[in-house]
């Protein structure tokens, strides 16, 4: 073996062992900083169906307040947030399920039983029990959830 095949061989054995280092490094690295910087890069997570409760608290006709927690994470930080929504049915099997977040500025709409209909107080908005637009500002119906029932209980899509 003369001295440039000795050199060629040194040079193989060199980029080999560099070769595998780096494939091993990769192996162990990139897994390792998709763990950590995953979340950062993750937008807000849709929910799915989130469960509200028994279909017997509803009363027919009247919309009925129902509260569920969620947890909504974006990147490391994990806020729980409640959530507020009306159901309302008028037949005991068909569920409409309201935000009662008022659709002019984001207020909080309340139910007024005596005058059958919700009131915002920002800026007197006003909907109908179905969520219809009554009077004020308020630009469209107050928004909707897609609803569900499965063993009596109440789900809405989340999102
Ligand atoms: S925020 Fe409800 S009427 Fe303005």
């Amino acid at each position: 073996m003369d001295d440039k095949q000795q050199l060629k061989r040194r040079d193989f054995m060199s980029i080999a062992t560099w070769a595998i280092g780096i494939l091993i490094g990769a192996g162990m690295g990139l897994p390792a900083i998709a763990y950590i910087i995953g979340p950062a890069l993750r937008e807000d997570e849709a929910f799915g169906w989130i469960r509200l409760g028994s279909i017997s608290k509803v009363e027919l006709g009247i919309p009925t307040l129902f509260k569920a927690k969620i947890e909504r994470q974006t990147g490391w930080i994990v806020n729980e947030e409640e959530i507020t929504v009306y159901v309302l049915t008028e037949n005991g099997r068909d569920f409409i399920a309201m935000s009662n977040i008022c659709t002019h500025l984001g207020c909080r709409v309340r139910w007024i039983k005596d005058q059958d209909q919700f009131f915002c107080p920002c800026h007197n908005g006003v909907f109908n029990k179905a969520g219809g637009v009554v009077a004020g500002p308020v630009p469209r119906p107050l928004d909707r959830f897609e609803v569900k029932v499965e063993d009596d209980q109440l789900f809405i899509l989340g999102g």
